[in-house]
């Protein structure tokens, strides 16, 4: 083979590589619904703000392995805004999405929406960017495919997440 047909081998062989080690966000996507339970409510009947922040935080490790396939841990949550209460009975649904990869990190969307079962409103109540980082059988950081951006709602996440990622890794190196 020619110096020049080898590169041209070498080079389809890389983008066949890249290809394989990308994945569509679709393929980790996760919603999942929860029941609010007397068990999950204080003393106004209304839920603790610390379940559905353990919730987010479930959806969202689910995405992540999903995406790397590998055991995950969370490496940091960004500012939680409560935005409405959500009441003993309700339902709430829960979106995640993986937003952005790095090397060994991702960050994940998670959308919370309650729904009052009676009337069937749905009303936002709170939104959460979450890091996870992928580790090896080491225990060690592990690198994780990269993301296939399909929808202009990808690249926007992603373009947003981004710059989400410097500011979170400027003030982690401020602090
Ligand atoms: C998260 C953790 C694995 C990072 O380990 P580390 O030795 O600092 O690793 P590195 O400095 O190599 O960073 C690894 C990745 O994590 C990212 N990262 C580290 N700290 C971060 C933070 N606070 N927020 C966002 N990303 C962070 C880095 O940017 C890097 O990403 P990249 O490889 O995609 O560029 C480690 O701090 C840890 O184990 N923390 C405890 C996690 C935990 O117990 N979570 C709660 C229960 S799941």
């Amino acid at each position: 083979m020619t110096l020049v047909g080898t590169a041209c081998a070498l080079f389809f062989w890389k983008g066949i590589c890249t290809l394989k080690n990308s994945k569509p966000v679709s393929s980790s996507q996760v919603v999942m619904t929860q029941l609010v339970l007397p068990s999950h409510t204080n003393s106004l009947g209304t839920i603790f703000g610390g379940t559905i922040m353990s919730w987010i935080d479930i959806a969202a490790a689910i995405a992540a392995q999903r995406h790397s396939n590998k055991e995950v841990v969370t490496a940091s949550i960004d500012r939680l805004d409560f935005v409405a209460p959500v009441y003993k009975g309700w339902v709430v649904n829960l979106k995640a999405s993986v937003n952005f990869t790095s090397r060994t990190s991702m960050e994940v969307g998670v959308r919370v929406d309650a729904e009052n079962p009676k009337t069937g409103e749905m009303f936002h109540t709170a939104s959460a960017y979450c890091t996870f980082v992928a580790l090896g059988s080491n225990g060690k950081p592990t690198e994780i495919p990269s993301l296939e951006l399909v929808t202009e709602d990808d690249k926007r996440r992603y373009e947003q997440a981004q710059r989400r990622r410097e500011i979170r890794l400027q003030n982690k190196a401020n602090s």
